[in-house]
């Protein structure tokens, strides 16, 4: 944002956390210049509520079985994010699909972070099926949200070797290794003004991106 206000950042998490902790990392050690205002779980007592409270965040849970159907969850939703007047909010392993009224109200504001090499394996089990295609290279994506489920436009991407003897769990093991990196570089570039949503496309320093940004090319 700008050299004395941060950029303020929500995190809407499901369960485990680890991306979470990468960032609350960053964040911590002054190299992401956010500051986290909340982080919520539609899912009571997970482990990443507690990664925020350790880095004493405030940690908010909102279950959505307790709301009759997803439009009320949602705008239940809405309220506790826009009470925390975000500039960014992130999906970090959030596992609710989200209506078109609830993308379209965060439009250019909302990024998301999914295991595969979008517009490869949209949903679920995106290791198993990378696998079962014979993939040689699969890998992580960060791209803003639209209401097409894992379908906006695309920031950065990160890419692994898929190995002869990998199975599902070490070849997400070896994806989560550059989720880790993947999603603060993202955030930071947001948070600079270096990435935005310009009508469909995005665009970096200024420039419309042709092809996702690959985040080996700008690895320290
Ligand atoms: C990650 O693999 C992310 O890409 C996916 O869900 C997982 C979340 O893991 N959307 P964690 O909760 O951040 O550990």
């Amino acid at each position: 944002m700008t050299a004395t206000r941060k950029c303020r950042l929500v995190v809407l998490i499901s369960g485990r956390g680890s991306n979470l902790q990468a960032i609350l990392d960053q964040a911590a050690s002054g190299e992401l210049p956010v500051d986290i205002v909340a982080v919520i779980s539609n899912r009571p007592g997970v482990q990443g509520l507690e990664r925020a409270r350790q880095a004493s965040v405030p940690a908010l849970e909102l279950d959505h079985k307790a709301f009759p159907d997803r439009p009320e969850f949602e705008t239940a939703l809405s309220k506790l994010i826009d009470r925390q007047y975000p500039d960014l909010v992130i999906l970090a392993g959030f596992m609710r699909i989200l209506t078109p009224g609830f993308t379209g109200h965060y439009r250019g504001r909302l990024l998301n972070i999914h295991p595969s090499l979008l517009p490869k394996f949209p949903g679920l089990h995106t290791h198993e099926r990378a696998l079962t295609a014979g993939d040689t290279e699969h890998g992580a994506t960060i791209h803003f949200v639209t209401e097409e489920l894992d379908g906006g436009p695309i920031i950065v991407q990160a890419r692994v070797p898929v190995l002869p003897n990998d199975d599902p769990d070490t070849l997400a093991a070896r994806v989560l290794a550059q989720e880790h990196r993947l999603y603060p570089q993202a955030i930071r570039w947001f948070a600079e003004g270096r990435v935005r949503l310009a009508g469909e496309q995005v665009e970096f320093d200024g420039q419309p991106l042709t092809a996702p940004l690959r985040l080996e090319s700008f690895a320290g």
